[in-house]
């Protein structure tokens, strides 16, 4: 894993938006994929901000989504198809029928895993995929536990992902159960991954991350066999890999 280290959460943003849009601008027919939560936001504000300013073009792209909740409608303020909308696809040139995201509405939740398998099959694979890291060492909604070989398949959420997503619900109660994710073995055949992580609360995960060994019990912990990843962590989110010694002080650019 390369890791670019950041001293924070602006400049992570800057510089994963600034990957992302080289990948545009080199390939304009690129596949994405993309995440949400509160570590992406920035990103989406640059890559906005630069479709505006420089014109980068979205018109060909196709993005792939993580996860969704189950039982939230498109329409609901806290379902992943809402936040996308507002935080990018509604203020770049991208097609509504070149974005993906699984529905976690769907009557036979075992068919849309499916189908969402076969969209991911047939869009020649994704150029970039970017990942937060859950406290609990979770990518998409794989939660510890979860095989290695998994496609797009319903999960039970933890009560520590609940309680951390809790923060954009009336309450803890209305934060759904279970959602829809895209496996592990899916996002390990993306080309490139960026994993971002910004603040202390992501320190444990990223101490994990690059000190422990591989293991379901730590979804993030099989990035290490992948070719080509990314990871944009800032000062905060490093402070205890550092002090164990399994990240390098001096600071490295990309
Ligand atoms: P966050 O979530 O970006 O809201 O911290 C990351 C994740 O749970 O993967």
């Amino acid at each position: 894993m390369k890791l670019n280290q950041v001293q924070n959460y602006d400049e992570m943003s800057r510089q994963a938006a600034s990957i992302l849009i080289s990948q545009v601008r080199q390939n304009p027919s690129s596949t994405l994929g993309l995440a949400t939560g509160g570590t992406p936001l920035g990103i989406y504000a640059c890559m906005v901000a630069d479709h505006r300013e420089n014109a980068t073009s979205y018109a060909q792209v196709s993005t792939v989504n993580l996860d969704e909740y189950v039982g939230l409608k498109e329409s609901d303020s806290q379902s992943y198809h809402f936040y996308m909308q507002r935080n990018l696809f509604s203020h770049i040139d991208i097609p509504r029928d070149a974005t993906h995201i699984p529905n976690g509405m769907s009557p036979d939740l075992l068919a849309e895993c499916r189908r969402y398998d076969d969209l991911l099959n047939s869009l020649n694979g994704v150029d970039i995929q970017l990942l937060g890291i859950g406290a609990n060492g979770h990518i998409g909604f794989n939660e510890p536990g979860t095989s290695f070989q998994a496609r797009t398949h319903i999960v039970e959420l933890t009560e520590t992902t609940r309680a951390a997503n809790g923060r954009y619900f009336p309450s803890l109660q209305d934060v759904p159960h279970k959602a829809i994710t895209m496996g592990i073995a899916s996002i390990m055949e993306s080309r490139h991954i960026l994993l971002l992580a910004s603040g202390t609360n992501k320190a444990e995960a990223v101490y994990a991350l690059f000190c422990d060994e591989v293991s379901e019990q730590n979804p993030s912990s099989i990035l290490k066999k992948h070719a080509n990843v990314t990871v944009i962590a800032d000062e905060a989110a490093l402070i205890l890999a550092k002090q164990k010694g399994c990240v390098e002080h001096p600071r490295k650019t990309s």
